[in-house]
């Protein structure tokens, strides 16, 4: 019998099970990668963490810490081949849904100033800027700020 492919991309909770392929897809999109062992911890600690899937293709992932009203997103990715086709925003828009649905009531992110698909994106949304977190991450050469940007719920 074949595999019946679902028709449309969906979301499901994140598992141990994903990492290897959550990590090939990290190595490919970020210039300072999370490593297996930070995703582990996210896992271990309970947080929000999502696959968006395509059948057996990743599409990407999204992990949001939620306690005390707040979510912060910690990653999301979307895998370079699935970007520049809406698929980080419908992301984004279900790591909000969930995190309405925890009762939250303000969502932030750090994201470097560099980076402009990420801005261009939570500005869409509806993110503003907040503040500038001073050498808040590693860079080539040494450190980069990182912006602060928040959305109310
Ligand atoms: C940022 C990221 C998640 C966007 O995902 P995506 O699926 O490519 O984005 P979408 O196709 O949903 O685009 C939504 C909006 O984002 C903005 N955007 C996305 N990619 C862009 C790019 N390369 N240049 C400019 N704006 C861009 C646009 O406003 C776009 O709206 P439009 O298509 O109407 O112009 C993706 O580029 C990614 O995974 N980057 C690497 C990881 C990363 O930087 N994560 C964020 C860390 S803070």
């Amino acid at each position: 019998m074949s595999a019946v492919l679902n028709n449309a991309p969906s979301f499901r909770p994140m598992c141990l099970d994903d990492l290897d392929k959550v990590m090939a897809s990290e190595l490919k999109i970020y210039s300072h990668p999370w490593t297996f062992g930070n995703f582990r911890d996210s896992l271990n600690a309970g947080y929000s963490c999502w696959i968006y899937e395509y059948g057996e293709s990743l599409i990407g992932y999204g992990l949001v810490m939620l306690a005390a009203g707040e979510a912060h997103l910690l990653n999301v990715g979307i895998a370079k081949e699935w970007q520049r086709q809406g698929m980080g925003r419908k992301l984004m828009q279900h790591l909000i849904k969930v995190s309405r649905e925890y009762q939250a009531e303000f969502m932030f992110l750090e994201v470097r100033p560099s980076n402009i698909p990420a801005i261009r994106l939570y500005e869409d949304i509806g993110f503003n800027e907040m503040a500038i977190r001073k050498n808040y991450y590693p860079a080539h050469g040494g450190r980069e700020d990182a912006v602060l940007m928040g959305m109310t719920l």
